[in-house]
């Protein structure tokens, strides 16, 4: 008997271990396991707060909200791992190439716009006003299914109005600051001040004058007050020239549908030659995205904020040393960049990265 007793002692022991054990296993699992669901309250229980975010939004005038509540839905929307959509904008002719932009940003979309082929892919419906009747169009015909960042470039990748040493496109958009454009809404492309800055334009001096071709000086003033009547004619107008810039779509979206078909029923319509109608809008799109009609930064801002290329040495305003110079000729020689002007072998100035 005592035996017996010795062993229900100890049975009763292992019993009341067993019981401890699986009492801390159900405690383990409720805090552990269970502890998922638990969790999944406070995200929808955050959700009625996002009610009054957007009611904010309206009296806040859109700027700081907007990212924060807006962006987890359209990285979702958009797919592809969460990442935002960036696009490039090309107008492009026939006789030139854009291939270059598919082997070195694959993971840009492209919308390459031949403007002299009816039957291209993507194409405008006058061959008019230059690059402005490709971007309008872009514009409105994409304007519910924009996507996030969009840069509006010319088609080549050597050409005179691209901002780097050797006028090469592909380290200017390998450089350019996609998380600047994000708190700009728009960003010029080019920061050198030769051509645009300081004040390519006088409206109103200049009304009615007739200069050479590139100049538009002279019909500017008509053409905004058609592109903004609600605005009074700026004295100077000023931005980088050469009409290549990246914009956002909520800045694009911050004017209707509307303002964009109407730029483009004038471009269509206008009787101005195209060189004067595309450089009215050249020296437009700045005002449309919401910068003043003086938009110079300084080149040493400029080139840190845009292009991460900080610390130049920039002994004027509108220049950094070794970044640009303009060229004696618009049309590059054949064979850039190891061609040069006088047909001599030539090395490049900077690196492609
Ligand atoms: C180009 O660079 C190479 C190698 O650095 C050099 O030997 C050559 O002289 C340079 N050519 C010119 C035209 O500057």
């Amino acid at each position: 008997m005592p035996i017996h007793r010795r062993f229900t002692a100890k049975n009763a022991l292992i019993v009341l271990l067993i019981w401890l054990f699986l009492a801390l296993a159900f405690h383990l699992k409720d805090e552990l396991w269970n502890s998922a669901p638990v969790d999944v309250e406070p995200v929808t229980s955050t959700e009625p707060p996002k009610i009054p975010d957007l009611h904010e939004n309206g009296e806040k005038k859109l700027d700081d909200v907007k990212p924060d509540t807006k962006k987890p839905d359209v990285e979702k929307q958009d797919g592809v791992k969460g990442e935002k959509r960036t696009a490039v904008v090309v107008a492009s002719q026939q006789s030139e190439d854009p291939t270059w932009l598919d082997k070195y940003f694959p993971h840009w979309e492209k919308n390459i716009y031949k403007v002299d082929d009816k039957t291209a892919k993507l194409t405008v419906p006058k061959n008019k006003g230059r690059e402005s009747m490709v971007y309008l169009t872009f514009i409105i015909d994409n304007y519910d299914k924009l996507p996030d960042n969009i840069l509006f470039i010319h088609p080549q990748r050597y050409q005179w109005h691209n901002d780097d040493p050797d006028y090469d496109g592909l380290p200017m958009l390998r450089h350019f600051q996609l998380p600047y454009l994000e708190t700009e809404g728009y960003v010029n492309i080019r920061c050198a001040w030769a051509l645009g800055c300081p004040a390519e334009i006088k409206p109103l001096e200049e009304e009615g004058e007739h200069r050479a071709a590139v100049h538009a000086g002279g019909q500017y003033k008509a053409g905004f007050e058609m592109l903004f009547p609600e605005l009074e004619v700026p004295k100077e107008v000023g931005v980088s020239c050469c009409a290549q810039f990246a914009v956002t779509k909520e800045k694009i979206r911050e004017r209707k549908k509307e303002d964009y078909v109407r730029y483009r029923e004038w471009l269509l319509t206008t009787e101005l030659e195209d060189s004067i109608s595309g450089r009215i809008l050249e020296y437009s799109w700045h005002i449309i995205f919401g910068k003043s009609p003086v938009h110079c930064p300084t080149a040493e801002e400029c080139y840190c904020k845009v292009f991460g290329l900080c610390k130049l040495e920039c002994p004027q305003m509108g220049s950094c040393a070794g970044r640009y110079i303009l060229p004696p000729f618009s049309s590059l020689p054949e064979g850039w960049p190891f061609v040069g002007w006088n047909s001599e072998q030539r090395n490049r100035s900077a690196s492609e990265e």
